[in-house]
């Protein structure tokens, strides 16, 4: 294979053949195709896009670069594009779990705007959010459901690649991030595949158009792979839930868990991703499915199964609810005038939240696992002069929290009127 004349065939438009696609990942991952070449390709792809079964022989080249898993039972896992206070796998993966569904998870640390679930359950003292791949192999097999970071031994020529596209504008484009999405997911084994893909303020894609053609893309990559697949195009435009951060994220996932908060539109989208991945797992009627995740969560199995990951994952969870009785820096911020939430921006809090400490800048900042926003309303509320409409808090100091507070004032859209909200979910591809 000579590398320089795959380039001038993916820069003059052609597609390329499933062996220069497997032959030029293969050489990158062993080092011998240099970083300049792999990303002249990807700059490539990027403007000239690729077909189909491209995209599916880039996915292939990808999975293989590492080690593979394989399940001997039914197992699915959910994969979101992320968003502002997501939590939803920390309720969603033991909740099909609960329900019969193995869940091998493996999951990501947040960067920019948006958290990662292992910082969050990372929040947990003790927690391992970074398990060897056979101690997560252990874990799947006794608990039901184990979420920790990917390793170095899952598509190493994705970890590569990733950080080329970062630097190199080759980010947004829809074969590099199927490819780059589902080469994990293949890799990991799960047998079917749920994405929750975001759309809005606090999404990576913007538009509902751009996002449907990423699940779409999704779900016909998984099936071309011979996995089951399953999409929910989802609203990112005000935060999920209460709780943007990291400890309060693990705090508001465990109210649902344990049956202290069983409604909001967020819950109704917990639901709805656990019934898939159980429905597509276990060849399941889908209401049938519902029904079954509405029981689990409601009778505790979802709860004892996020405790029972926990715990075999070293966390302790009296440990957790210590920590969250820690004092910290507060500040509340209150409405102006009455009426009607309207819309809160995702994306204003969320840069809010990464002010206070609750992400990271740069891969290697450290979080504060305190630091964050927890909302007092919902879009819907009806709030009065006076009303609370959220709480800032962090651990290092009071610092900032003002000017902050200021800020997160701008997200609330207050008007006299607004409609009801809508469900979360704005498109299925199932
Ligand atoms: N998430 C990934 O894992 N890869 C991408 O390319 C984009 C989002």
């Amino acid at each position: 294979m000579i590398a320089k004349l795959i380039l001038d065939k993916k820069r003059e438009g052609h597609a390329l053949g499933t062996a220069e696609i497997r032959d030029f990942i293969a050489g990158f991952t062993r080092g011998e195709i240099p970083d300049y070449q792999m990303s002249a390709l990807a700059m490539a792809i990027c403007c000239r896009g690729m077909t189909a079964r491209e995209t599916a022989d880039l996915t292939a080249a990808m999975k293989e670069s590492g080690r593979c898993l394989d399940w001997p039972m039914a197992t699915a896992d959910k994969h979101s594009t992320g968003g502002v206070g997501d939590k939803l796998s920390l309720v969603v993966q033991p909740l099909a779990a609960a329900c019969g569904t193995a869940v091998p998870s493996l999951t990501g640390r947040g960067l920019g705007l948006t958290g990662g679930t292992a910082d969050k359950l990372e929040t947990i003292p003790g927690y391992c959010a970074s398990l060897s791949l056979d101690a997560f192999q252990q874990v799947v097999g006794d608990v039901g459901v184990s979420m920790t970071v990917q390793t170095d031994e899952i598509t190493p020529a994705d970890r590569r690649l990733y950080a080329l596209r970062d630097v190199t504008g080759t980010v947004a484009s829809i074969p590099l991030i199927v490819a780059s999405i589902l080469s994990k997911k293949l890799a990991e084994g799960a047998h079917a595949l749920v994405f929750d893909v975001k759309c809005g303020a606090g999404a990576f894609m913007k538009t509902r158009e751009e996002a449907a053609a990423l699940a779409h893309a999704l779900v016909d990559g998984a099936r071309a792979a011979g996995r089951k697949a399953a999409a929910l195009v989802t609203d990112m435009n005000a935060p999920l839930g209460f709780a943007v951060g990291n400890a309060n994220e693990v705090a508001e996932a465990l109210a649902i868990l344990r049956g202290a908060r069983t409604e909001g539109r967020d819950i109704d989208l917990c639901i709805e991703l656990a019934a898939l991945m159980v429905s597509l797992a276990q060849d399941r009627p889908l209401d049938d499915a519902r029904q079954m995740c509405r029981d689990r969560l409601a009778d505790g199995r979802a709860y004892a199964k996020f405790a029972a990951m926990v715990a075999a994952q070293g966390g302790d969870l009296e440990a957790f609810a210590a920590r969250m009785a820690q004092p910290t820096f507060k500040f509340r911020i209150q409405a102006m005038k009455a009426g009607r939430v309207a819309a809160i921006d995702a994306e204003k809090v969320a840069r809010v939240a990464l002010s206070l400490g609750a992400g990271r800048l740069t891969a290697g900042d450290r979080i504060d696992p305190r630091a964050g926003v927890t909302l007092a309303v919902q879009v819907g509320a009806r709030v009065g002069t006076g009303s609370p409409l959220a709480t800032l808090e962090k651990s290092s100091g009071p610092d900032g929290l003002e000017k902050a507070a200021a800020e997160l004032y701008k997200a609330f859209d207050i008007r006299p009127e607004a409609a009801e909200p809508e469900s979360l979910i704005l498109e299925r591809i199932a």
